[in-house]
C-alpha cells in the first residue's frame, strides 16, 4: 500500500460514484420481453416475485415500481392515515418520510446511533397514543437492531415497515432481511419489508422495488392496492384464460412493476450473492487501507449481521483536518473520483422544518454524523485498480490537509 500511496497519479478518466452491472442475460431477457407482446405486469413479474420470495424465505413477494411505492403500499395496506404517527430515523432518504406525509399521517423523526442505524431507545421515547408504526431503515446494507425494534413494536402493538432499500441480500442473525423467519418469535407482529432496485442499488431493474411479508391478509390487500384497487390484474384479465370483468374495491395506486423491469430483476437476483461478495472484498480493502488513519473512521461492523455494502460510508475526523467534508469531496473530484453523501437528515430539509417544525439541534447525533460523512465508490464493476485509486486519493487528501 505504501508504494501505491507514494505514487499518486490523477486518474485520466472519471470514476463514477456508482454504476450498475448489467450482463448479456439481462439484455437478452429484456429483448425477449419486448418481443413477447407483454411488456407490463405479467409472467416475468410473477417469476421474479417467486424467485425473490424463495431467495428471502418470505411467504409473499410483491413487485412494485420503486421502494418508495413499496413503502407507500405497505403503509396504506396497514391502514395508516390521518391522525397516525409513524416513527422513522431522520438519517434516511426523503422517500421514507414523504410516503407517510402522502397518506396524511405524521412522520416522527428520531436520532441514530454511532452505527448510523435507528436508535431503539429514541424510538421507545417517541411513542405516543397516536403511534401506529415504526419504519426502521437498514442503512448502507447493514441491518439495524431488528430484535429491539420487533420487541418494542410487539409491546406497543405497532406495525413495522422495514425500509430495506439498501439491504437486498443483507442478513441479520443469518436470515435474509425480508424473511418470515426473522420475526418468527413475534407471532402477533404485523410487518412488511420494502426493497429498492434503483440504478445504484445492490441489484437493479432501472426503477423498481419489492415488498415481502409473512402476513397473508396484508399481502392480499397490498396486491390490490398496488394496481388501482382492482380485484384482478391485467394478466388475469387479458391472458387467454382471463375474463374482462373486474371490480374496484379500494381507491388504489399505480405502483405495479413491469415485465421489462422484472426481466432485468430475474437475472440480477441470480448474480446478487456474487455482487455482494465483490462489494465485501472491496470494503475489506478500504477497511485495511484506512485502519491506520486517525483522520477518518471506517464503517462500524456488528458481529451478528453481514454487511451487503450498498454504501461504504466513512466519517471524517474533522478535528484532525483543515478542510471540511465538502472540500474533501471537491479534492476527490479533482482527482477524478466521484463521491456522495448519505444522508442530509430529513429534519433539516425545508419542508420538514417548515411544516413539521423541526430545527437544527433537535437530532444532534445525525446532524454531527452528517457534517463529517461521505460515501466512497463501491460497486462490483470497479477494478482493484479503481479501489486502489480511491485509497491513494483518500490517503493523499488526508495527509495534505492534516491539522
Ligand atoms: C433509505 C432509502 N429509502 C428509500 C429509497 C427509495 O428507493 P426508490 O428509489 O426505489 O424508490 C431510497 C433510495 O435511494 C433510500 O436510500
Amino acid at each position: 500500500m505504501q508504494t501505491l500511496i507514494q505514487a499518486e497519479q490523477t486518474r485520466e478518466d472519471f470514476l463514477p460514484f456508482a454504476l450498475p452491472s448489467i450482463g448479456e442475460e439481462e439484455i437478452a431477457e429484456v429483448v425477449d420481453t419486448l418481443r413477447s407482446g407483454w411488456v407490463t405486469t405479467g409472467p416475468k413479474v410473477k417469476r421474479f416475485e417467486a424467485d425473490f420470495a424463495a431467495y428471502t424465505a418470505a411467504s409473499h413477494a410483491l413487485g412494485v415500481n420503486s421502494c418508495t411505492a413499496g413503502l407507500h403500499t405497505a403503509l396504506a395496506g396497514l391502514g395508516i392515515g390521518p391522525g397516525d404517527e409513524v416513527i422513522l430515523p431522520t438519517f434516511t432518504f426523503c422517500a421514507t418520510a414523504n410516503v407517510v406525509v402522502h397518506l396524511g399521517a405524521t412522520p416522527v423523526l428520531v436520532d441514530i446511533g454511532s452505527d448510523f442505524q435507528i436508535d431503539p431507545v429514541a424510538v421507545e421515547e417517541s411513542i405516543t397514543s397516536h403511534t401506529r408504526a415504526i419504519m426502521p431503515v437498514h442503512y448502507a446494507g447493514q441491518a439495524c437492531d431488528l430484535d429491539a425494534i420487533y420487541e418494542i413494536a410487539t409491546q406497543h402493538k405497532l406495525a413495522v415497515i422495514e425500509d430495506a432499500a439498501h439491504a437486498v441480500g443483507t442478513t441479520y442473525h443469518g436470515k435474509q432481511i425480508g424473511s418470515d423467519l426473522l420475526a418468527s418469535g413475534y407471532p402477533r407482529l404485523r410487518r412488511a419489508t420494502a426493497f429498492s432496485f434503483y440504478a445504484n442499488k445492490n441489484i437493479t431493474t432501472g426503477e423498481g422495488g419489492m415488498i415481502t411479508t409473512a402476513d397473508d391478509q396484508l399481502a392480499c390487500k397490498m396486491r390490490v392496492l398496488s394496481l388501482h384497487g382492482m380485484s384482478k390484474d391485467a394478466w388475469k384479465r387479458y391472458a387467454d384464460s382471463g375474463s374482462w370483468f373486474y371490480e374496484v374495491v379500494s381507491a388504489g395506486y399505480k405502483n405495479n412493476m413491469t415485465d421489462i423491469a422484472a426481466a432485468l430483476g430475474i437475472h440480477q437476483l441470480r448474480r446478487l450473492d456474487g455482487f455482494i461478495g465483490t462489494r465485501q472484498q472491496f470494503a475489506r480493502m478500504y477497511d485495511e487501507a484506512f485502519a491506520g488513519l486517525d483522520t477518518l473512521k471506517t464503517p462500524l461492523m456488528h458481529a451478528d449481521r453481514n454487511h451487503a455494502y450498498h454504501l461504504y460510508a466513512i466519517c471524517l475526523n474533522l478535528q484532525e483536518l483543515t478542510i471540511d467534508r465538502a472540500e474533501f469531496i471537491n479534492q476527490l473530484k479533482e482527482r477524478n473520483i466521484g463521491a456522495s453523501v448519505h444522508f442530509i437528515p430529513v429534519h433539516l430539509h425545508p419542508f420538514y422544518r417548515d411544516h413539521l417544525g423541526y430545527r437544527r439541534g433537535d437530532l444532534p447525533r445525525a446532524e454531527a454524523i452528517y457534517e463529517s460523512i461521505l460515501s466512497l465508490p463501491l460497486y462490483p464493476s470497479m477494478s482493484t485498480k479503481d479501489v486502489n485509486d480511491v485509497i491513494v486519493a483518500v490517503h493523499h487528501i488526508c495527509s495534505a490537509n492534516r491539522r
